[in-house]
């Protein structure tokens, strides 16, 4: 029905050849040779303490409530505009997730916004960094320290992305990373706890490991592995490690070539967008990103579905984000109401995202420009 679809993952020839070193090696469980040389990859090009991969962000995020000893009655501060999990994973342990609103430029947390929820009961503040944009980094750094609070980045957007010249993912003690199939790097569905204070590493990889001191028993520092904590199954097989392994090899060419359809989109579309009033989106000075979501927003809930409608008909799957947190039904029954929030409102009724993918061609990329720009919102 779509000749241009939203997404499509890039597996290369490359991730495939390791794919089939690993069905060979015979080692296809988890924490085997491929899931060390993808974390020291990441970890290297991070500089980061430690880095786990898990089998998805939303279990990376599990295991941060798990490992924080979040408990009922903790609550943990996080933007309204996101991904479910964001909020999902810290209630699963007891704790409540309090909304703020985001920025109306970058869809980020609004960092004055969090400092007023912040109450004696909160222990985390959880930032997402929309689009592989950063947030307000240094602010909220020094508003997790003046108020002794942890700090968690859910970076499934922004692998790799810099803030002020440092990376996304290296500002909080805990970050969380997706390797899901619309993520810029992908094994199809997979994250990674990355650590940034190393008092929380050891801890970390028992809980992956079921509560068992498995990944030391691995590393020859003890003769027998053992249940030692409490913990889950957060360890990926090591066949999608070898493809994410062979992403991350690559990952140079991929970004260059999501920036190249990034910046195309934003150049060919600005005056279209500017005589229509949609807006388009803002990265601020200091944020280097990722190209991983091109957005547009239009005034109205009724012009954004009628464009959707519009790019449908011309074969283009283009589609909407977040929906708000606070407006689901978890989210009305922790006191959340209509007209609360109304940046993040406004994302989840205006917000549509344009075809990204790597493999997307000129000709493809030009038909989508194309067929925006015939898109006149006020008819
Ligand atoms: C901000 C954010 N956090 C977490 C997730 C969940 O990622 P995963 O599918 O790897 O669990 C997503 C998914 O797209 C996301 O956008």
């Amino acid at each position: 029905m779509y000749k241009i679809p939203f997404n499509r993952a890039d597996i290369g020839k490359n991730d495939i050849e390791l794919l089939g070193e690993s069905i060979s090696a015979g080692h296809i469980s988890g924490n085997g040779p491929f899931t060390k040389r993808a974390e020291e990859q990441i970890t290297k090009i991070l500089g980061n303490d430690r880095t786990l991969l898990t089998t998805s962000c939303t279990h990376a995020l599990e295991m941060s409530a798990l490992l924080l000893r979040l408990k009922p009655g903790d609550e943990v501060i996080v933007p309204a505009f996101t991904f479910v999990s964001t909020a999902s994973a810290f209630m699963l342990y007891g704790a409540k997730p309090v909304f703020v609103d985001v920025r109306q430029d970058t869809l980020n947390i609004d960092v004055d916004q969090a400092e007023a929820a912040i109450t004696p009961r909160t222990r985390a503040i959880c930032v997402v960094h929309y689009g592989g944009v950063g947030c307000e980094m240094e602010r909220l750094v020094k508003l997790a320290q003046d108020h002794n609070l942890i700090l968690i980045e859910d970076n499934a957007h922004g692998l790799f992305a810099k803030y002020r010249g440092k990376y996304l993912g290296t500002f909080g003690a805990l970050a969380t990373q997706s390797f899901h199939e619309t993520k810029n790097i992908t094994c199809g569905e997979g994250g990674a706890l990355v650590i940034n204070d190393a008092s929380l590493a050891e801890r970390a990889e028992i809980l992956r490991e079921k509560g068992t001191d498995r990944t030391k028993f691995l590393r020859g520092q003890v003769d027998k592995y053992t249940w030692v904590d409490t913990g889950s199954s957060w360890v990926i097989s090591d066949l999608l490690a070898a493809i994410l392994f062979g992403q991350l090899c690559r990952a140079d060419d991929i970004y260059t070539q999501r920036m190249k359809i990034w910046n195309r989109y934003h150049t060919e579309l600005k005056t279209w967008a500017s005589k229509h009033n949609v807006a388009l989106p803002t990265v601020p000075d200091g944020c280097e990103h990722t190209g991983h979501v091109y957005h547009l927003r239009f005034q109205r809930g009724d012009q954004r579905d009628k464009f959707i409608d519009h790019l449908k008909q011309l074969g283009i799957y283009a589609v909407f984000h977040y929906q708000p947190l606070h407006l689901s039904t978890v989210g009305r029954s922790l006191g959340g109401r209509d007209g609360q929030f109304p940046v993040t409102e406004s994302a989840g009724d205006c917000l549509v995202r344009l075809p990204l993918f790597n493999a997307l061609t000129d000709d493809e990329q030009t038909h989508v420009i194309e067929s925006v720009k015939v898109f006149d919102p006020s008819n």
